[in-house]
């Protein structure tokens, strides 16, 4: 009998985590969105499902934390309008880490601002309960588990449960050196939280071979708790933010070369599974890890956004190619099994100038730049076996064969001698004795420079994505 009770506890704990989705989120800086109208709106949403995201998370801070925040609310508004229109979905990321004002959150009006699209069929649900995230709760002392008890309570009263997804950035820093210590100490301190979002998508210092050992010990720290909210898997392209005030924490560089390609990869082919992904970000400009086209660059543009400083690393640093490889292996997950690559397609990005280079402006140091490769790398997806040529300066060294079963990755190291003016890496796809593209990166790269840069820029020879015309 003891046994009997036993083996059905076991199914039905079972049964309880098996609640998966292959959902895809693009976190959202709202912050950026002061000039959009419905029609940017659209353009983004479409953009963003056109490879297959479902819901961006919408990041923001109070709106009475700057006086001239207040905006927030309404172009939140204006998204729920427009993703209902076009079959999208908008989740809560509530950013809890932001002192700077010192005006927090508070539960009332957080409470208040969820259920205002509770019945909105844009609003995100996970297992019929409004799924809310945040960035941080657990390292500011106004916020913490009773102040998510609480919140959890309101909604509740007011029959709009919750279930809450936060993203508790201590632990996930921790979990890089100490992964299942700091998953278990999380689902401790933390009970209220339902699922878990691992921010930490990028290496940290020194620890170049990020594997999916945090994403596995949160996720089975939950599993083992009995959690029913969903793990999500924070996956980016690239980190870099220089601040330039002399404070040495505020300029560094996430060792990224190749951890966009090997993190979707993980996922895609089911090395981990986690339920949710959630790509870092759609649109945050200055850490240099967007993946949205980049804003127009006048003022009267419905995607304009004041840079300040950081026009100086992201000016001109197109991202939008990585979308194709986002796209590929996003289908891949959510079909289950490898596409057929329908495109020839190669992508390719680098970085303007050698990482020893002298430059007049930017800090003097950036913290881990010693840990990127001097190279240009490529993902090369193609219907035929090609060869694919990477030549580079005087570097004619590098060509590779991709294979159309799958695709293939090469880089080039940048030359020794970049020239005065500096030098643009040529990329070509050969099959047979055919060139069938060809073309150069988008912006040389130098020896010297300005400004010292550790954003790359992304490139595409071969056939192009139509976001808008693709659903
Ligand atoms: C709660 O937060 C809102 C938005 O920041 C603010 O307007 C309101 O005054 C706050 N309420 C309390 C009691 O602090
Ligand atoms: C990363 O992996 C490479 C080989 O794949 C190995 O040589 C290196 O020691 C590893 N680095 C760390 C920090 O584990
Ligand atoms: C979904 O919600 C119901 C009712 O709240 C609960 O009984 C069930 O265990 C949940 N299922 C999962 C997979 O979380
Ligand atoms: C456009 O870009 C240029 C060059 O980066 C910059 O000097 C200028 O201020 C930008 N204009 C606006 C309106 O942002
Ligand atoms: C394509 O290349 C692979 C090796 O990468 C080879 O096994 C395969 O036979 C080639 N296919 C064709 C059609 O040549
Ligand atoms: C490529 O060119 C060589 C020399 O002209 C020729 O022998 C070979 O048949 C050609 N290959 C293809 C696939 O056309």
């Amino acid at each position: 009998m003891l046994q009997l009770s036993l083996v059905i506890i076991t199914l039905a704990a079972t049964l309880i985590v098996t609640g998966s989705a292959t959902d895809v989120f693009a976190h959202f800086m709202v912050q950026n969105s002061w000039a959009y109208d419905l029609e940017q709106w659209k353009e983004d949403m479409l953009s963003a499902k056109s490879i297959g995201v479902d819901a961006f998370a919408m990041n923001w801070m109070p709106p009475d934390c700057h006086d001239d925040l207040q905006w927030q609310e309404s172009r939140i508004d204006d998204a729920y309008e427009v993703a209902e229109e076009v079959g999208f979905k908008i989740i809560h990321s509530f950013d809890m880490s932001w002192t700077g004002c010192r005006v927090y959150w508070n539960t009332t009006f957080m409470a208040d601002m969820l259920k205002k699209h509770a019945s909105s069929t844009a609003t995100y649900r996970w297992n019929n309960s409004m799924l809310v995230t945040t960035f941080g709760g657990d390292s500011v002392k106004q916020y913490g588990n009773i102040f998510f008890e609480d919140l959890k309570a309101k909604m509740k009263e007011s029959d709009n449960a919750i279930s809450l997804t936060p993203a508790l950035t201590q632990y996930s820093t921790k979990a890089q050196k100490m992964p299942a210590q700091a998953a278990e100490e999380m689902v401790r301190d933390f009970p209220t939280a339902d699922g878990y979002l691992n921010w930490q998508a990028w290496p940290m210092e020194g620890n170049l071979n990020n594997t999916c050992k945090a994403d596995e010990a949160f996720q089975s720290a939950l599993e083992k708790a009995g959690k029913t909210g969903p793990y999500i898997m924070a996956v980016s392209p690239w980190q870099f933010k220089d601040l330039d005030n002399g404070n040495e924490m505020d300029a560094w560089v996430a060792p990224s070369d190749w951890l966009f390609v090997k993190r979707l990869q993980a996922v895609a082919k089911g090395d981990v599974k986690p339920d949710i992904i959630e790509l870092l970000t759609w649109n945050d400009w200055c850490e240099s890890h967007y993946l949205r086209d980049l804003p127009g660059n006048f003022t009267s543009a419905s995607d304009y956004v004041d840079m300040g400083a950081m026009r100086m690393y992201v000016a001109g640093q197109n991202h939008s190619p990585w979308r194709v490889i986002a796209r590929y292996y996003i289908a891949w997950w959510k079909k289950g099994k490898k596409p057929e690559i329908e495109k020839d397609q190669v992508v390719f990005w680098y970085r303007v100038h050698a990482k020893n280079a002298q430059c007049s402006q930017g800090s003097d140091k950036i913290r881990n730049s010693d840990l990127l490769e001097d190279s240009v790398f490529a993902w090369a997806a193609v219907m035929k076996n090609s060869t694919i040529s990477m030549s580079f300066g005087k570097k004619n060294c590098c060509s590779f064969h991709a294979d159309a079963s799958s695709p293939t990755l090469g880089s080039v190291p940048f030359p020794g001698d970049l020239g005065d003016g500096g030098t643009k890496p040529m990329i070509a796809v050969l099959r047979g004795n055919e060139t069938i593209y060809q073309g150069t990166g988008p912006k040389p790269v130098t020896s010297w420079c300005t400004t010292k840069n550790f954003n790359p820029v992304v490139g595409l020879v071969g056939q192009g994505d139509d976001d808008r015309s693709r659903e």
